[in-house]
């Protein structure tokens, strides 16, 4: 692992080699259960561009991607709720299997807004993977079919996650100090 680049990190939660065993792993489990479908990855800019490219990697059945972006108030320091799609997705996703990539699933607010909008779209299924799922914190409660890791109430970065626009390019997964 590279040094840490970043003088405010805690402690490292999950190393590069880590995060890369265990995507491959949620990869597996994905490529099963889509193996006869048709599978869409649809990312949220910007923080699951890393998280959903590494996935997409380790997957061996044909899939599409597409990305959208929100600009949401529901993030660690703010006050939850709102959230509004400010791009939307090239494609329509009629007919076919959608799997939402997140980086983190928190509150939940995002997360459940993005699945009842694309919902009311026609795909054929929709579900959720996340990177990080920190369920101390949730307000709404969701099913989150693919999880990576499980993680204490702790703001992260690495992976995708930012604080304030900075260190989504780390390939591991650290806490920050308070
Ligand atoms: P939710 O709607 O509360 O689930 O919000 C999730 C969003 O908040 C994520 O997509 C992140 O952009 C942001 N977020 C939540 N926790 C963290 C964190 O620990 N580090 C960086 N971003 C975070
Ligand atoms: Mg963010």
């Amino acid at each position: 692992m590279r040094p840490p680049a970043v003088p405010a990190i805690d402690r490292v939660l999950f190393t590069e080699a880590q995060v890369h065993a265990r995507v491959k792993e949620v990869a597996a489990q994905i490529s099963e259960h889509y193996r006869n479908g048709n599978l869409k990855l649809i990312g949220v800019l910007k923080g699951s561009v890393f998280f959903l490219t590494a996935l997409a990697r380790e997957l061996d059945i044909p899939v599409k991607v597409d990305f959208l972006a929100i600009s949401s108030f529901s993030n660690h320091s703010g006050a939850p709720g709102v959230v509004r799609i400010a791009k939307d997705l090239d494609d329509s996703i009629e007919g076919e299997d959608v799997l939402l990539v997140e980086d983190i699933v928190d509150t939940g607010f995002t997360a459940r807004y993005l699945l009842q909008t694309l919902a009311g779209r026609g795909p054929n299924s929709i579900a959720l993977c996340t990177l990080l799922d920190r369920k101390p914190r949730r307000i709404v409660s969701l099913n989150v079919a693919f999880t990576c890791f499980e993680i204490p109430d702790r703001f992260v970065i690495g992976c995708g996650l930012d604080y304030k626009q900075l260190y989504r390019n780390l390939g591991y997964i650290a806490v920050m100090q308070p």
